[in-house]
């Protein structure tokens, strides 16, 4: 015994995993991986370089270079809308994900700062990345409300968005995230799932908090 705690927390988009996960790594004193950035940073390496997300060999070969270790997460562009678009087109392709398997685990098997557990935020931790996760959560709320959520950050953050147009593309999203055929978006057989669509953050982080506990 003695490896670290692995806390999954799988999830579509503005589901509240990101919220939750990132407060429960902090109440625990846990090291926190936000995944999706490392999805999201081989789309925009494609985007950056004018190369087209949907191209396998780019993608795969974007993603076989990137190095987790130097790259600069803090960069604004990696959370635009389009990054996203990007990194769910990218993520779909089986050798782009496995090119991106080791860090995640490597990651949870050591957490750094020799933190005595990781709380793990994606889309197929729970059924791909951690199997043996020592919880693994699924959160999920109406697309409705996930969509609201979603502009209500972006006009947050000062950019003029159109509903509709945000609604549609997080169905677009969904559906792929849900659909590929290597690890597809889905709770895993022994995940607590919880819907968020009637519960705030605090409320969300409270439940999680007792079935950890
Ligand atoms: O969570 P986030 O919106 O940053 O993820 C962007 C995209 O990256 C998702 O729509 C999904 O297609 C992909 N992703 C994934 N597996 C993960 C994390 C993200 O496929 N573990």
């Amino acid at each position: 015994m003695g490896g670290p705690v692995i806390i999954a927390v799988d999830g579509p988009a503005a589901s509240g995993k990101g919220t939750l996960a990132r407060r429960l790594a902090a109440e625990l004193g846990y090291a926190y991986l936000d995944t999706g950035l490392l999805y999201r940073a081989v789309g925009l390496a494609l985007l950056n370089s004018g190369r087209d997300p949907a191209d396998e060999t780019a993608a795969t070969a974007a993603a076989t270079a990137f190095d987790a270790a130097s790259a600069d997460y803090s960069d604004p562009a990696l959370r635009a809308e389009e990054t996203g678009k990007a990194a769910g087109t990218v993520a779909a392709f089986p050798l782009v994900r496995a090119a991106l398997v080791e860090v995640q685990r490597q990651f949870a098997a050591n957490p750094p700062g020799d933190k005595l557990g990781a709380v793990m935020d994606g889309r197929d931790i729970g059924t791909v990345i951690c199997p043996d996760a020592t919880h693994k959560f699924f959160i999920e709320a109406e697309i409705e409300e996930r969509a609201r959520r979603r502009v209500k950050e972006l006009q947050g953050r000062g950019n003029a968005v159109i509903p509709a147009q945000v609604l549609q593309e997080m169905k677009e999203r969904d559906e792929r995230d849900r659909n590929r055929a290597v690890a597809p978006l889905a709770p895993a057989a022994d995940a607590s799932v919880v819907n968020t669509t009637n519960l705030n953050a605090d409320a969300t982080f409270a439940l999680a908090m007792s079935l950890i506990r």
